[in-house]
């Protein structure tokens, strides 16, 4: 199978590109700025660039991870969340239609205000930040595509191995150091490890399920849940973890209070694909 699969250079491409090594397909990797061999920088707001970069690669699959995935850049720079996001897979859709290519959205939780929680795919997005509603238009974009699909992620975690840390890494090196960390008690993800991602992201892109999938993790947590977990794999004292309402931190754009995922549909599609729980995962990354 020839794969093209963009954003390879990020945190979730990075995990991809271990994977899909691993694999017998035929794999072009496209990366914005910070590429580097094997992957080729394509900056997806040039759209002649990616017309000829797409021509080159001949894909028959398309998995669509790059954007501009900073809830706070975004805001900052809406215009451009909305070049990368919404125009960037616009363009990548009219290329996969023109020439039957299978196109994968990498899509987020975030899509949704988190007034409900345990959102299933036939639940309307109503996203709360710039960055939820580009991805949500980008969703539009890849629906309409035939033989599209969009796979909406929960919060990604694991380690970096891109050499930028994360909020995981930032995470992991204050509890080490018993320095105070401050996490939300009231904001709700179904968090999913990186390499979990990437493997039911692989298994998509083989599979031929159309539509909007949503894929994460099997644990409803808040944020000081997750960090206390995280302690405890790295057997540090939790006590140094305070927890803050969300609504106590000022920021531009309103946090969503529960965005969990109903994940039921991929489970039942891929009954074989092993989810670990959120303590397997974090002893599996942390080596504990
Ligand atoms: N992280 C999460 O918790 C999470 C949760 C749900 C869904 N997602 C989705 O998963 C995908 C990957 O997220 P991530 O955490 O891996 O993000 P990331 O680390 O910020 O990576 C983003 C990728 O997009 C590329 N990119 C950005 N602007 C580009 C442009 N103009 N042209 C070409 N490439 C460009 C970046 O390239 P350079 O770095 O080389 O510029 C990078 O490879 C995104 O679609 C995101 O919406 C993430």
């Amino acid at each position: 199978m020839r794969l093209l699969v963009t954003g390879a250079s990020g945190q979730l491409g990075a995990y991809l590109l271990r994977e899909l090594d691993r694999t017998d397909w035929q794999v072009t990797a496209w990366s914005g700025k910070h590429g580097s061999a094997p992957s080729q920088p394509v900056n997806l707001t040039d759209r002649d660039a990616v017309t000829t970069a797409f021509r080159a690669a001949r894909p028959e699959v398309v998995l669509h991870a790059a954007a501009l995935s900073s809830v706070a850049e975004c805001q900052r720079d809406p215009e451009r969340a909305e070049r990368v996001n919404v125009a960037g897979t616009r363009c990548l859709a009219e290329l996969a239609a023109a020439t039957q290519a299978r196109l994968l959205l990498v899509s987020t939780d975030l899509v949704f205000d988190g007034r409900k929680g345990n959102y299933t795919e036939a639940d309307a997005p109503a996203p709360l930040s710039v960055y939820g509603r580009t991805k949500q238009a980008a969703e539009q974009a890849v629906l309409a595509t035939p033989g599209s699909l969009v796979a909406r992620l929960s919060l990604l975690f694991g380690p970096s191995l891109i050499g930028r840390a994360g909020f995981f890494d930032q995470q992991v090196q204050a509890l080490r150091a018993g320095q105070p960390l401050t996490l939300f008690d009231d904001e709700r993800r179904t968090p999913l490890d990186y390499p979990t991602a990437a493997r039911a992201l692989m298994a998509l892109a083989a599979a031929s399920c159309t539509g909007l999938l949503h894929v994460g993790g099997g644990e409803r947590l808040s944020r000081v849940e997750m960090g206390r977990r995280v302690a405890r794999t790295l057997s540090v004292d939790p006590g140094c973890i305070v927890a803050q309402s969300r609504l106590a931190a000022p920021a531009p754009e309103p946090r969503p209070a529960d965005t969990s995922l109903d994940t039921s549909r991929f489970r039942s599609l891929f009954p074989e694909l092993r989810m670990p729980s959120f303590d397997e995962a974090l002893r599996q990354l942390l080596g504990a």
